[in-house]
């Protein structure tokens, strides 16, 4: 159970290309919420990122990403989640937990199952109140990636993106209702709007805080 004036935690999942980047900002402004995203977000995540995702550098063994991941995540939590959390922001992050899941745990082979202590231990306790998986078909993405560069998780071939998408399909599966499964294959206007139906549904909106409760409405 969450603490009393803590704000909630809302992640964005999904393959490269599904729109998720797009829907988090929309989500965050409906519900005046911190936008944040991983991998990336700190300094040292920076960092992470471009060891993790950068083409021209040497490539990481599967285990070796799936740690860099998991310590982007844990300086993320403590710079910029909990605390945004404690003071009662709600936060919506692009990407976290699942991902890894995902990538490194089905798309790399590491196992769902053998990477959640690592995922778990990385957190520190700080799950999100809800996941989001926007699912689209591996083709769908493919379409919509116009990267000029990809990086080197999206330069891999339909076959790996097959296996994240499963891997996100299954943990969202076994997670029950800290999860929701969103088709993102629609525009994007439609898409948000169930989005945000869904997140109304199970957390409500955020409460501002008291000096703007009492302000008049004009
Ligand atoms: P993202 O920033 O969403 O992609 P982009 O900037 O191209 O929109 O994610 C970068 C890549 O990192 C993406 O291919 C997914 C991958 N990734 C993992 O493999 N594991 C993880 O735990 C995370 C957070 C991301």
């Amino acid at each position: 159970m969450n603490p009393p004036g803590r704000g909630r935690l809302i992640a964005l999942e999904g393959i490269d290309g599904c729109g998720k980047s797009t829907q988090a900002r929309l989500l965050a402004d409906s519900l005046d919420a911190l936008l944040t995203f991983e991998p990336g977000a700190t300094q040292l995540g920076k960092a992470v990122r471009r060891l993790a995702l950068d083409a021209t550098l040497a490539e990481p063994v599967p285990r070796a990403e799936a740690l860099l991941m998991a310590a982007d995540r844990a300086q993320h939590v403590d710079e910029v989640i909990r605390p945004a959390l404690a003071s009662g922001r709600w936060v919506v992050t692009d990407r976290y937990s699942g991902s890894t899941l995902a990538y490194q745990g089905a798309g790399r082979g590491l196992g769902i199952d053998d990477l959640r202590p690592v995922v778990d231990w990385a957190v520190a306790g700080v799950d999100p109140d809800l996941s989001v998986l926007l699912d689209v078909a591996v083709s769908t993405a493919r379409l919509r990636l116009a990267e000029v560069s990809p990086d080197r998780l999206e330069q891999l071939d339909d076959g790996f993106h097959e296996r994240v998408r499963s891997g996100f399909l299954t943990v969202a599966r076994q997670a029950g209702a800290s999860w929701v499964v969103v088709d993102g294959s629609g525009n994007a206007d439609d898409v948000s709007a169930e989005i945000i139906r869904a997140v109304e549904d199970r957390l409500g909106r955020p409460i501002p805080p008291p000096s703007e409760r009492l302000l008049p409405h004009v």
